[in-house]
């Protein structure tokens, strides 16, 4: 038995969540000692007085001139309006309006509406004073079933978002691919069947003909790795397949999907600039012994190097090929020239950071800090500096973006309307402030989104865990600043913290 089989990935968000800040194997207080103390009670968002001592040691940090402070959101999560304009179905509403699917049946059929409320959405952003907003294109607002002509409609809408953010000064970020499947593709295989990297590249070429005058960022695919691991390992993500073998053909259709659409771009003549969006975890050994070391390499060959190295190296890691074996679904469906398609150059790589994870000498993972509303996260600011360094050491100066990085918290509005996050406050500056240092030790990093802008659809979570800077009343679709809202836009103006 390999040890991929034996050991435990990441589960995210699973349904099984226990309460805020539950501890679930044993709380290592000495690794963590130094840490927890920049983890504030009840999973970092209680409303206790802010840390005076990073506070101030933090103030006056100061980012480079035009950094791209921004925020981000995905189309799923936040759009609604699922049936309207010529939308097609994707695997998420396929997989929300499965009963037992998602906490209380939560679907996006109607999210934060910003499908019709994008103008007021637009002026929240300016509000703010973002500088860069990232979000994603919907595929089956674009191409029902997956593939012909496209929806003008569909494509209309993402138009009047991109002018709507020109017009308020705000750079847009495109994200091709956030999870949305167009339902027909799943049934053909989905990500199993290699036509579907086909399929992606010629809705991505559509859309970089019909939007690239205005677009000048464009990510790929986001996550790779969470559609493999939740979506075809622990099954609770759509599609909600349990097939650990079908997890990594899947993985390798997905980097080939990100290799042509990035081809398609540079073929298009489209000028913007475009590169994968990878949620990174930096992986520490639980303990000192030669075993955790081991196992830890490996495992951190499944979290990072599988995406990192077939992008920017032009080859899977060695060890987790081995790991798999060479019978592997996987191993078998790699034809020549595909490495050379999925490392074709990319323009920038975006960094999407929320946790680190300790691992055992059995190869499973032990949870060592406090963790946040979502059980899988732990907080630990230094390792956003981790992973940063790591990717610039590790794959060369390339230009990094965060496009995630954030908190849920238990957010509510209080007596006056008001809602007081002051721990999401506190995590953000910390985080801000690993990212600072990582950027004055020669990091090139150029932009930070916060996830989210809005609170919003949080798959299988549904609705219940609120991630936004602006909190957003889902009977009245009312939004609110949150106290980390009027924060974030006083970082925004000084540019530093
Ligand atoms: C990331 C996803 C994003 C959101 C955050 C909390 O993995 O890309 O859509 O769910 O986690």
């Amino acid at each position: 038995m390999s040890l991929l089989t034996r050991r435990r990935l990441l589960r995210r968000a699973a349904l099984s969540a226990t309460a805020a800040g539950a501890v679930r194997t044993g709380l290592v207080g000495a690794t963590a000692a130094g840490i927890a103390a920049s983890a504030t009670a009840l999973g970092g968002c209680d409303s206790s007085p802010e840390r005076r001592t990073d506070q101030e040691s933090d103030a006056g940090l100061r980012f480079p001139p035009d950094f791209g402070w921004g925020a981000a959101t995905s189309a799923y999560q936040i759009e609604g309006a699922a049936k309207e304009d010529g939308r097609g179905e994707s695997v998420w509403d396929t997989f929300s309006h499965t009963p037992g699917r998602t906490r209380n049946g939560d679907t996006g059929d109607v999210a934060a509406d910003h499908y019709h409320r994008y103008a007021e959405d637009l002026d929240l952003m300016r509000e703010l004073g973002l500088r860069s907003y990232r979000f994603s294109i919907a595929w089956p607002r674009i191409q029902a079933d997956g593939s012909g002509r496209p929806n003008q409609r569909g494509l209309d809408f993402y138009r009047r978002l991109v002018d709507g953010l020109h017009e308020r000064g705000i750079a847009p970020m495109a994200t091709l691919f956030h999870w949305d499947l167009p339902q027909a593709l799943q049934d053909d295989g989905g990500w199993e069947n290699r036509d579907t990297a086909e399929r992606f590249a010629d809705y991505a070429d559509v859309v970089f003909r019909a939007l690239g005058d205005q677009v000048p960022v464009w990510l790929t695919i986001n996550e790779p790795k969470t559609v493999v691991q939740n979506g075809y390992i622990w099954g609770h993500h759509a599609p909600g397949h349990q097939d650990e073998a079908a997890a990594y053909l899947v993985a390798h259709h997905l980097q080939l999907g990100h290799g042509l659409a990035v081809q398609a771009l540079r073929a298009s003549g489209v000028s913007g600039r475009i590169g994968p969006a990878l949620n990174l975890h930096p992986c520490y050994p639980a303990d000192d012994t030669a075993e955790a070391a081991t196992a830890t390499r490996l495992y951190d060959g499944y979290e990072n190097r599988l995406y990192l190295d077939s992008i920017f190296k032009g080859a899977y890691p060695q060890d987790v090929l081995a790991d798999l074996g060479p019978d592997s679904r996987m191993v078998r469906a790699v034809r020549d020239g595909d490495l050379k398609i999925i490392s074709s150059p990319v323009d920038l790589l975006a960094v999407q950071y929320y946790t680190p994870i300790y691992v055992t000498g059995g190869g499973s993972t032990v949870q060592k800090l406090p963790t946040t509303e979502a059980e899988w996260q732990q907080i630990y600011p230094e390792g956003m500096y981790d992973v940063l360094t790591r990717v610039t050491r590790d794959y060369g100066p390339v230009p990094i973006t965060v496009t995630e990085n954030g908190l849920p918290c238990p957010d509510v509005p209080g007596p006056d309307g008001t809602i007081d996050d002051a721990g999401r406050v506190s995590f953000l500056r910390d985080h801000f402030a690993a990212a600072h240092r990582a950027i004055r030790d020669g990091v090139p990093l150029k932009s930070y989104h916060v996830w989210s802008l809005l609170d919003n659809f949080e798959w299988d979570q549904g609705f219940e865990q609120r991630w936004g800077l602006v909190y957003v009343d889902y009977r009245s679709q009312r939004r609110v600043f949150k106290r980390s809202a009027h924060w974030y836009r006083d970082v925004i103006h000084r540019n530093g913290l």
